[in-house]
């Protein structure tokens, strides 16, 4: 605290001791120094205080060199500004190296498939063991009821886009089978490859197949039975949430297949697509 600040309270404090043993003419000299510390208080506020200087130990760390690459280093998305066709963003995600783990286990990259210019694009959640050796997106069991779903819509894989959130198959331990889930730093650091292909095919429409999809191209972690058949929005694209192929495969009711179904009739509903009488009806006990 500034001497005079001290100065004026202790003065004041004087102040009050006499006009509480009734002395004066106090009203008047109360009033004025209770302006005075008004003042004085506010500008102890304004003056600024003086800030530390970084430790030793700060600024050791901030100078090594990882810390300065990667100061210089400008993050993945802005990189990735520069290629301006998927061709140009396809050949620099296959030489992609930024998940060690996943570069040692891969066959290759499986970067995406369809129409550049698609107005829907289906967003799964990560390669299979079939996806990894052809390197196509949903081609093996789970893909080809994809395909099946995309065709009852009036529609082929020529004509979607077909994309996942995750690039590269997610490492199993040796000799298990199955797939695992990508954890959410693979999808965070993946991202980016997704983010630039929906810039660049600007659909009208995305699809996000199953809650990982919904999470790594959102964030969005609420159950799959509240979030499913609702809009959802990526930067003012129009989602829909509905099932992933995989679960319709584990769970083939009637009902289940008509949830996905009511889906995508929304879908080509949003997009003005033809809707024929005999489609609507699809899994319903009318059909
Ligand atoms: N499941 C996915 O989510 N993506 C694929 O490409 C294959 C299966």
């Amino acid at each position: 605290m500034s001497t005079t600040l001290q100065h004026a309270i202790d003065q004041t404090l004087a102040d009050l001791k006499a006009l509480r043993r009734g002395m004066g003419p106090y009203p008047l000299a109360s009033a004025t120094k209770f302006r005075e510390l008004q003042q004085l208080a506010q500008k102890a506020r304004e003056t600024p205080k003086p800030v530390p200087a970084p430790t030793a130990a700060v600024v050791s760390r901030l100078e090594t060199p990882a810390f300065r690459a990667q100061e210089a280093a400008p993050s993945l998305a802005t990189t990735l500004e520069r290629y301006q066709t998927l061709d140009e963003l396809r050949a620099a995600a296959l030489a992609c190296v930024k998940c060690e783990h996943l570069v040692a286990s891969r066959t290759q990259v499986v970067f995406g498939v369809g129409n550049p210019n698609a107005d829907i694009m289906f967003v799964g959640e990560a390669p299979g063991a079939e996806e990894d050796q052809q390197g196509e997106p949903f081609v093996g069991r789970a893909g080809q009821l994809l395909t099946k779903i995309i065709q009852a819509m009036g529609l082929s894989r020529d004509e979607v886009y077909i994309g996942n959130v995750l690039k590269c198959r997610p490492d199993m331990p040796k000799g298990s089978t199955g797939n695992r889930k990508p954890r959410a730093e693979e999808m965070e650091t993946c991202l980016p490859w997704l983010e630039r292909q929906i810039e660049l095919v600007k659909p009208k429409a995305l699809v996000a197949l199953g809650a990982t999809a919904v999470e790594g191209l959102l964030g969005e972690t609420s159950s799959m039975s509240s979030l499913r058949g609702r809009w959802l929005e990526f930067r003012g694209i129009p989602v829909m949430v509905t099932y992933h192929p995989a679960y319709l495969l584990r769970n083939q009711t009637i009902s289940e297949k008509r949830k996905v179904w009511e889906d995508m009739l929304k879908v080509m509903e949003k997009l003005d697509l033809p809707i024929s009488e005999k489609q609507r009806r699809f899994f319903t006990s009318a059909a």
